[in-house]
């Protein structure tokens, strides 16, 4: 078998924010948008990738680059979309895995920067076709942490381990419960429309300066806040001790991480309990609190965000708050379903009466992971 099609999601996270880099826990599902691509073996060294999309493939213009896969190096790529699938042939290989050169064509339906995890499901995608190409054997929790070390070393994001994984690993119907500190997962069953309730992405079209910038320094305050307070990561302060925590710590800034940290870790496990008895649409007050806490002490929403989640409040949701990264990018909002379309209507007038950008607002079901087409 030298040739296929496959396929890897982007996600939307429902309740976790930064908690992946502090071995917290993470909620995400996986959208029906899925990258694909059309892979063949070559024997010539080179990876040859190429799309047609002109704008959505994690910002491609569109076009092919070929490259030799043994001068494949951290820092070397040409930048743009072609570093993500050009990494993850690096990690496999620096990792000792014997993989060869290819032939790939993308074609994504991801938004690209719009948080909803467009890189992953290019790097996921790429690992998966070469995975089964070159016979690796690999299970997908390995391809997803090789994927982040594509992101983190030959891209140079210092993201966590959250989006790969959910591309890689999620189920159609449920929500992915991931313990980022060893991986274990559990498949949650998030199936709203029996329960007559929606859950719409709202994409502000925004995507802030200096995010990537902002993400290391959160990440660096996380990790000053775990040495200051003797703790391997943040994930290691259970919330009964927080208060004692924060009182240890002298810099404000620092001290307002620890508790977004320690506080989110506890809603995903909040939301975990209501899903588990049945009471979904009592996680939406939960969803919402995280978005304050995400706004006030992590600071990483924005005022297109802030609107998304007042607009949806003020016209009857259940719950809203950022998802992802944060800077720009997407909100989720919970919502029965007879209310999504006066919860529509007013973030649309929300947003047009800001002078901001139309948003795009679709609701999300949860989907499946990667996948082989054929
Ligand atoms: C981005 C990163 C993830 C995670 C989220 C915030 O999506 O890629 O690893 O840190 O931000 O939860």
């Amino acid at each position: 078998m030298s040739q296929g099609v496959w396929a890897a999601p982007g996600r939307v996270n429902l309740i976790g924010e930064h908690t992946d880099y502090n071995d917290g826990f993470v909620m995400p599902f996986a959208l029906p948008h899925t990258t694909v691509a059309t892979v063949a073996r070559r024997n010539d060294g080179v990876l040859r990738l190429h799309t047609a999309d002109t704008a959505d493939t994690a910002g491609a213009a569109g076009g092919a680059v070929e490259l030799r896969i043994d001068e494949l190096a951290p820092g070397r790529g040409p930048g743009g979309w072609t570093d993500y699938p050009a990494g993850v042939v690096w990690a496999l290989r620096d990792a000792g895995h014997a993989v060869g050169g290819a032939d790939v064509h993308f074609e994504s339906t991801v938004p690209a920067g719009a948080g909803l995890s467009s890189s992953a499901a290019l790097e996921v995608v790429t690992a998966l076709a070469l995975n089964d190409l070159y016979e690796l054997g690999l299970e997908r929790w390995r391809m997803a942490r090789l994927c982040q070390r594509a992101e983190n070393v030959y891209v140079g994001a210092p993201t966590g381990i959250m989006d790969q994984t959910a591309s890689a690993c999620c189920t159609a119907g449920h929500a992915l419960y991931l313990d980022t500190r060893d991986l274990s997962q559990r498949q949650i069953p998030f199936d709203l429309a029996a329960l007559g309730l929606e859950l719409l992405v709202v994409d502000t079209r925004v995507k802030h300066a200096h995010s990537e910038g902002e993400y290391g320094k959160r990440r660096a305050g996380c990790e000053a806040g775990a040495a200051a307070l003797g703790v391997p990561a943040l994930r290691d302060i259970p919330y009964a001790d927080l208060p004692a925590a924060l009182s240890r710590l002298d810099d404000p800034e620092v001290r307002a991480l620890v508790r977004h940290i320690v506080t989110e870790n506890h809603r995903v496990e909040r939301v975990i309990a209501l899903l588990e008895a049945g009471e979904v649409p009592a996680i939406g007050p939960v969803l919402t609190e995280g978005h304050a806490s995400l706004r006030d002490d992590f600071r990483v929403s924005c005022p297109e965000l802030d609107l998304v989640v007042d607009a949806a409040l003020s016209a009857g949701a259940l719950g809203a708050r950022m998802t992802g990264g944060g800077f720009g990018g997407s909100a989720i909002v919970l919502t029965d379903v007879s209310t999504a379309p006066t919860v529509t209507k007013s973030i649309e007038e929300a947003f047009a009466s800001g002078s901001h950008a139309d948003p795009r607002i679709f609701p999300a079901t949860p989907s499946k992971g990667a996948t082989r087409l054929s």
